[in-house]
């Protein structure tokens, strides 16, 4: 009936908006927090991206600035190096010239210059490169933000490179020192070897150069000696060529004037004798490569015919056969140089020339007890080297003025007649004392020659040559 218990009704309407309500401005507090604290961590984010970009602008702008100014600054002190180098170089190669030789030492050094001086020559190049700074975009949408691309040109270094000039400089300066190494040894032995044929013309002229003349070439010989004693590093070529020359030069005029002593007194000894060349008609055997065996036989001959005759001799075979020389020098013939071995003399270097003569002189001294003083370069070989050095080695260069050809014809008759043909005043006839038939040829030219008015005598008595 009435008590019935009421079925269950739903709440009234009002109650369940507030839920909503409640549920709602739940969600909406919930938003707007997050929406805080998006907003903040965004722009915590944005602030270190800002950051970070003025640093990179900074970073570039510093390193654009003064880098035209910095690569200049290098490149020009590479370079100043480089032109001292080369200068050093450049000098050092001039200086040596004709000196240093050898083209292992010397073409390095001239290509090392030529490099380092293109290098030089070359226009400079400073080329640049540009460093970008990315644009940066806020991807708030509240707050569209951008900060810009900067672009920024950067010098980078030179073209050609500071390290491209220091690596040529380090080559000329390596080059540099090769050939001054060379140079300066050259100087000393350029000094020691005048040193030594200054020493050797001490020994041989001092009992007969007045002691002045001697002091001098002395006094010179000590400084070399003092130079030499230091040793080839301690060499400078500017003050050891100077002093070669001078060692050279007075050995030069001391024996010059030795030889023009030699000579007036032969000359005076032969006026003695009733031969003046001067008046006579003078011509002179003489007779090369010996000596040989044979060179008896025609030491026989002009003894007979009582002729004096002029030997170049054969340094080595005058060795072998002392006894020859002797017999010559005895039959009061004159014994004089034709080298050792009979080379071509310009051929050779100074050490060898010298070698050449002064081993005939020794051998000839060692036979004779006297030592020449007239050289026929083998050949007629000569030239103003040779003839210096053999100035310098106590001998004075003769050549011939009649060529007898004895040594390709091989025959008596013809050498008599083209001795015969050619002869005149002042002759200096060249034969060869090795050929037999020369040697037959040698009574009936003596007995033309007389019979032509001619007088016979030792080549240095000849006015015309020694006159020279
Ligand atoms: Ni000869």
């Amino acid at each position: 009936m009435s008590t019935a218990s009421p079925a269950a009704q739903p709440p009234p309407a009002h109650h369940r908006r507030a839920r909503w309500w409640y549920v709602g401005g739940a969600v909406v507090l919930l938003v707007a927090a997050t929406a805080v604290v998006g907003g903040i961590l965004e722009h915590r984010a944005w602030e270190e991206a800002v950051a970070d970009y003025d640093a990179e602008v900074a970073r570039v702008t510093d390193e654009a600035e003064g880098s035209r100014a910095r690569a200049e600054g290098a490149y020009e002190k590479s370079l100043d190096a480089l032109e001292d180098t080369l200068e050093d170089g450049r000098r050092t190669y001039a200086d040596s010239e004709g000196q240093v030789a050898d083209p292992a030492v010397r073409e390095p050094l001239a290509d090392a210059l030529d490099h380092a001086r293109q290098l030089r020559a070359a226009d400079v190049v400073y080329p640049s490169a540009t460093r970008v700074v990315e644009e940066v975009v806020r991807p708030n949408p509240f707050f569209p933000e951008t900060l810009p691309e900067v672009r920024v040109d950067v010098v980078d270094g030179s073209n050609p490179a500071p390290a491209e000039l220091d690596d040529a400089a380090a080559g000329v300066a390596e080059a540099t020192v090769a050939v001054a190494d060379a140079h300066r040894q050259w100087a000393f032995d350029e000094l020691r070897s005048a040193t030594t044929e200054g020493r050797d013309a001490l020994a041989d002229l001092r009992p007969q150069v007045g002691e002045g003349a001697l002091e001098r070439l002395g006094d010179a010989v000590t400084d070399a000696e003092e130079i030499l004693d230091a040793g080839p590093e301690a060499v400078d070529p500017g003050a050891a060529v100077p002093l070669r020359d001078r060692v050279l030069g007075t050995t030069h005029s001391l024996w010059s004037a030795r030889l023009a002593r030699i000579h007036e007194e032969r000359r005076a000894a032969a006026r003695a004798d009733g031969v003046d060349c001067r008046v006579a008609r003078c011509v002179a055997l003489t007779f090369d490569d010996g000596p040989v065996a044979d060179t008896r036989r025609l030491l026989r001959i002009l003894a007979r015919k009582d002729a004096p005759a002029t030997f170049f001799m054969v340094g080595d075979n005058a060795a072998e056969r002392p006894e020859i020389v002797r017999a010559v020098a005895d039959g009061g013939h004159l014994v004089a140089n034709h080298s050792w071995s009979h080379p071509q003399l310009t051929s050779l270097d100074d050490a060898a020339v010298r070698e050449q003569l002064r081993s005939t002189q020794d051998a000839i001294f060692e036979a004779t007890g006297s030592t020449p003083f007239l050289l026929r370069p083998p050949y007629g070989d000569v030239d103003g080297r040779v003839r210096s050095l053999a100035t310098r080695t106590g001998l004075d260069v003769v050549l011939w003025s009649l060529d007898t050809e004895d040594w390709r014809t091989r025959d008596a008759q013809e050498t008599r007649r083209r001795v015969r043909a050619q002869v005149e005043a002042g002759s200096n006839i060249l034969m060869h004392d090795i050929h037999p038939s020369t040697v037959d040829a040698v009574p009936e030219i003596v007995d033309d020659l007389r019979e032509e008015g001619y007088v016979l005598v030792t080549a240095d008595l000849l006015v015309s040559e020694a006159d020279g």
